[in-house]
């Protein structure tokens, strides 16, 4: 097999760049280890920045986005007591999107054949061959054959476990990583929301967020210490811990009901620098993770995939290498600012085990300087909403 860019993964990362390429009409082919139903079944955040409905509307991908996505011109912080709105729209004149992550991933799969975008599902034992070289290859397992791919570039966006990384020599390699000593306990119900926007607690007995993905459809979480069991929360005490930590105005307003979804997710900040190696390019989870505290996954997939598709359309089309020249530089500057305010919020949210009364005050005098500065919350709502591309 022969292609211009291969493409590992077929995330957000992966589907949003491979589309891309095919509009520009440069040959592409994604490999990825999961089966369709297997991506699809993945439950992730809901909140798109208008980077990535950009994208989306470049692609004219958007018509379902359109007609099902939420707007909200807010956000909203709370202590158990006092409720603080972000007016992100008023403040940045941007709002945001709430549309699920696997929405994104049906609407950009459910394209991919008529838009000629190839994706080999179930592609086993993936390994990247000559990545320095100019000529690299993918070897990988599909339907018991072993097959060889050779493409001009390899793009990985095989997210945090995925190999791509590990084909970057460890001498030019460096990784950062912090993980936080704490857990998301997200579930997933059919009731309405508690708010029509986003809220965010941070309570003596931990964080805890309320979302949504749609009028009818409820998505919530609680901080939990990093090696819960699971099976030690019951939807029962899920709903009795959350409505203790919104406090009793917002609690009073949650529907309960039996969980379709249920799951904990560990929190990490994560960078692998540089993005690019000879032919090979990373790309979203690939090179970086950020804890959901500030919806950041998908949306810095969304632009990492925005600066790689142009500098990869003007080496292939225009033989001019300067935008990969410059490819991971230019988006690990977006990346680093978007690492920097998950990390924040995290900060600001959460309830470490390891904190004592000191760092709790700090918590509450930066809750309360928020709660009365425009300036602090205009900070918060233009890295909500995204910084410009
Ligand atoms: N071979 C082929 N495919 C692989 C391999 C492999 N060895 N390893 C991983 N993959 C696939 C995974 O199955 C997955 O479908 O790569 C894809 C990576 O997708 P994501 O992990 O979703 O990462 P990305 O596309 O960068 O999107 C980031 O997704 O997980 C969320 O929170 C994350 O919102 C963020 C977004
Ligand atoms: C979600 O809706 O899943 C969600 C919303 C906001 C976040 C993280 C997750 O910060």
């Amino acid at each position: 097999m022969k292609t211009d860019v291969a493409i590992i993964g077929a995330g957000p990362a992966g589907l949003l760049l491979g589309h891309l390429l095919r509009q520009a009409g440069i040959d592409t082919c994604i490999l990825e280890r999961q089966s369709a139903a297997h991506v699809l079944s993945r439950i992730r955040a809901g909140v798109l920045e208008t980077v990535t409905t950009d994208l989306l509307e470049r692609l004219d991908l958007a018509e379902r986005l359109w007609d099902e996505a939420l707007l909200h011109d807010g956000i909203n912080l709370t202590d158990g007591d006092r409720i603080v709105r972000i007016d992100l729209k008023g403040l940045t004149g941007r709002p945001i999107v709430v549309y699920g992550q696997t929405e994104v991933t049906r609407d950009l799969i459910d394209a991919a054949t008529d838009r000629g975008l190839e994706i080999v599902w179930e592609a086993a034992d993936v390994a990247l061959h000559d990545v320095e070289s100019d000529r690299p290859h993918v070897t990988f397992r599909n339907g018991g054959l072993e097959q060889r791919l050779d493409a001009r570039y390899i793009a990985g966006c095989d997210g945090y476990y995925g190999p791509s990384k590990q084909s970057i020599p460890a001498s030019i390699a460096s990784t950062f990583e912090l993980v936080y000593p704490f857990g998301w306990l997200g579930l997933l119900a059919d009731v309405p929301p508690c708010d029509e926007e986003v809220i965010y607690a941070n309570h003596e007995r931990g964080f805890a967020l309320a979302s949504m993905r749609s009028r009818t459809r409820s998505r919530y979480y609680i901080q939990v210490p990093i090696d819960t069991d699971i099976d030690e929360w019951p939807d029962d005490r899920f709903w009795d811990e959350l409505e203790m930590r919104f406090g009793k105005s917002i609690a009073k307003r949650i529907t309960r009901g039996p969980s379709i979804e249920k799951s904990i997710a560990p929190l990490r900040s994560f960078v692998f620098e540089p993005l690019r190696h000879g032919s090979l390019l990373l790309a979203g989870d690939a090179a970086h993770i950020v804890p959901p505290t500030g919806a950041k996954g998908l949306n810095l997939a969304a632009s990492d995939v925005a600066y790689l598709a142009d500098a990869l359309t003007a080496a292939l089309r225009a033989n001019d290498t300067s935008g990969l020249d410059g490819y991971s530089d230019r988006a690990l500057a977006r990346v680093w600012k978007a690492e920097r305010f998950s990390w924040y919020l995290t900060n600001l949210l959460h309830r470490f085990p390891t904190a004592g009364a000191f760092e709790r005050r700090m918590q509450l005098a930066e809750f309360d300087y928020i709660a009365g500065s425009t300036a602090a919350q205009t900070a918060i709502a233009e890295n909500y909403v995204g910084l410009p591309l």
